[in-house]
């Protein structure tokens, strides 16, 4: 509720500055997981978009530090993304653009041109209190990111997922927590799921 007040008052000046952050349509997304993130946390966004998601829930959390992780390519969600052309490409690099520039003031703010992959480098171990995971919805990807970043948590850190009804997300949590036993699955709610690391 404290971010959705906090959201719906910051939205007034956004608007009034020159880089743009779209109105955020997903209230009751951001609401769920804003229950897991506490304020001064250290956290990871993987896949960020317009950066809707960013400003009106996880940067109204008062982050210690936020890096947003993205390469803003088209073409990777190949279902969703089909027929590259130069006008689709150039929609992702203005959102890159604009999320950039609207983020520059903000030092603790990081944002990463890069797919989370490579992006691994920038994080250490046992340092994140959360990564919120909203990349490509493919097995192979959502496994990936899972194993790559848990061990980045600290203990007692969240991972927060989006898009729990694609198949692929839901086998990928399943095939991940039967090879971790330091992950607690701990709950799904609002097409999301939430693990945390235990000792
Ligand atoms: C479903 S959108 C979600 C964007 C944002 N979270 C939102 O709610 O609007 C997926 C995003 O993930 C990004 N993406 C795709 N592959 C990625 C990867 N390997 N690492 C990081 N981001 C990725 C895409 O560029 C796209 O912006």
């Amino acid at each position: 509720m404290r971010a959705f007040i906090l959201s719906t008052f910051f939205c007034v000046a956004v608007f009034a500055d020159d880089a743009k952050i779209p109105d955020d349509i997903w209230a009751k997304r951001g609401e769920y997981v804003s229950q897991f993130i506490e304020e001064d946390a250290y956290g990871v966004q993987i896949g960020v978009g317009d950066g809707a998601f960013s400003y009106h829930y996880l940067f109204q959390m008062n982050p210690k530090k936020l890096c947003l992780v993205d390469p803003w390519q088209y073409g990777l969600q190949k279902e969703l993304e089909k027929e590259y052309t130069r006008e689709k490409q150039q929609a992702k690099d203005w959102h890159h653009q604009n999320v950039r520039k609207f983020f520059e003031p903000h030092t603790n703010v990081s944002v990463i041109r890069l797919d989370s992959k490579t992006a691994i480098h920038f994080f250490q171990k046992n340092t994140l209190d959360f990564l919120y995971l909203d990349g490509v919805h493919y097995y192979e990807d959502v496994l990936q990111d899972l194993m790559l970043y848990f061990p980045k948590l600290k203990e007692g850190g969240y991972i927060i997922g989006n898009a729990y009804d694609w198949p692929g997300v839901e086998s990928a949590v399943r095939d991940f927590l039967s090879q971790n036993p330091d992950c607690r699955f701990v709950e799904t709610g609002v097409n999301h799921f939430v693990l945390e690391k235990i000792e």
